[in-house]
């Protein structure tokens, strides 16, 4: 397997040590990209350098009778997945002791030779592969409107609520309907600075940072990418970047939501690809399983198995629906969930900005979503868990172990 790139930012008070370093590693240290950075009195502030988040920190303090601690502390703190090697004069066993304590992993002498530095450099990388497989990924759910107008803006935005404020995990929205986007407009009446669209292009700047930035904070837990304004900024995005976006969002959200243009050209299709679990949307109306039919097929095309596809039919009302068994028969696929039609609630939630779930918690559109969201928790704590299998085809509804 070939070494990972790793990120490494060197500090140091004096450019003379930076030079000294960087004649030191430059051409030692391969798959690594090194940025030198040189520090002004003691304040250290990575934040604002234009240098993306570092996996390790090469930290050369300045001070002969103390080990800058209180910096490196600030600096663990506010980068808890880097690794930091700290080079200082005064190895004292008090000094490695708080520099333990601070979160350095490794102290070295100021005059360390290229052999100690590289090796420490080398341990450090093994570390940094072992944090990034420990971390679990999040899931990515996609949801498509089968018809124009099925509700799937609705359901995915409110799902998302759900899982944040009702399940307490963390919750990225984003907006791929790059044309149409409204789903910002079903949380906040914010407007984000930056859209999904400017997101995805800075393919060099995108990191979990980078990314909450961009976001707007729609509740606790729950953050939103919206479209773009001005849909002539979507033309850009290639599929390249919908993939680089999603695998930065899945590294640091428990959960992606996707929220899909109807029209499946190679973006949507990328982010199909990606997601773990599909939601197409349809009502129980023939013209709705007409255009679903048309869906799955694309779905089949594209190799994706049955049981990466949840059918939700919305807005559903007794006796007027099709029967569920013909909906089945005809798509070939089970229904996963009927969301019941609820026009004032669904009208007040989608008028004014705010969750269904905030303003009706207890109406039969909430009840829905909320187990909805329990599946998807239970799901991703267990594996092999009762709703896995029950998508699967085992439709009983009852664990099977
Ligand atoms: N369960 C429901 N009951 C009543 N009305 C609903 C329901 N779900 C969605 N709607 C209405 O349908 C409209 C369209 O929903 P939207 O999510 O924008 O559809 P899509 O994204 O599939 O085009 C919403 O504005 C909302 O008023
Ligand atoms: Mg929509």
């Amino acid at each position: 397997m070939p070494a990972m790139q790793m990120k490494i930012t060197v500090v140091s008070n004096k450019a003379r040590t930076l030079e000294d370093l960087r004649q030191i590693l430059e051409g030692s240290v391969a798959a690594a990209t090194i940025t030198y950075v040189e520090r002004t009195g003691e304040a250290l502030d990575l934040e604002n350098a234009d240098i993306g988040l570092p996996d390790l920190v090469l930290l050369d303090s300045p001070w002969q009778d103390r080990a800058d601690m209180a910096a490196v502390e600030e600096l663990s703190r506010r980068h808890p997945q880097s690794v930091i090697l700290l080079l200082c004069p005064n190895r004292s066993s008090e000094t490695l002791i708080s520099a333990m304590r601070a979160g350095i992993r490794e102290v070295l002498p100021s005059q360390a030779s290229r052999k100690e530095l590289v090796d420490a450099i080398e341990r450090a990388r093994k570390r940094i592969p072992v944090a990034v497989i420990d971390k679990p990924r999040g899931k990515i759910l996609a949801f498509l409107s089968c018809k124009g107008g099925s509700g799937a803006t609705f359901l995915a935005t409110n799902l998302g609520y759900a899982l944040a404020v009702a399940m307490g995990r963390k919750v990225l929205l984003v907006d791929l309907d790059l044309q149409y986007g409204d789903a910002s407009f079903f949380m906040s009446s914010a407007k984000g600075v930056v859209s999904v669209a400017e997101v995805a292009m800075q393919v060099d700047h995108l990191d979990d940072r980078f990314l909450a930035a961009s976001t707007i904070e729609v509740a606790r837990n729950y953050s939103l990418l919206p479209a773009p304004e001005d849909a002539e900024r979507a033309i850009e995005i290639t599929p390249k970047h919908v993939e680089n976006l999603l695998n930065v969002a899945v590294a640091n959200y428990d959960f992606v939501i996707i929220d899909l243009e109807r029209s499946i050209d190679a973006v949507s299709m990328k982010a199909l690809d990606c997601a773990d679990l599909i939601f197409p949307v349809l009502q129980a109306l023939v013209p709705h399983v007409r255009d679903t039919q048309k869906v799955l097929r694309m779905f089949r095309i594209l190799g994706y198995p049955d049981s990466k596809v949840r059918m939700v039919v919305n807005r559903s009302v007794k006796d007027s629906n099709l029967p569920t068994a013909k909906i089945e028969s005809t798509l070939g696929v089970g229904i996963y969930r009927f969301v019941p039609n609820d026009f004032a609630n669904v009208s007040a939630s989608v008028n004014q900005g705010i969750s269904i779930l905030k303003l009706a918690p207890d109406c039969p559109v909430s009840q829905v979503l909320k187990e909805m969201a329990g599946d998807l928790t239970g799901a991703a704590k267990e594996q092999e868990s009762w709703f896995g299998k029950l998508f699967r085809g085992e439709r009983s509804g009852l664990p099977l172990n």
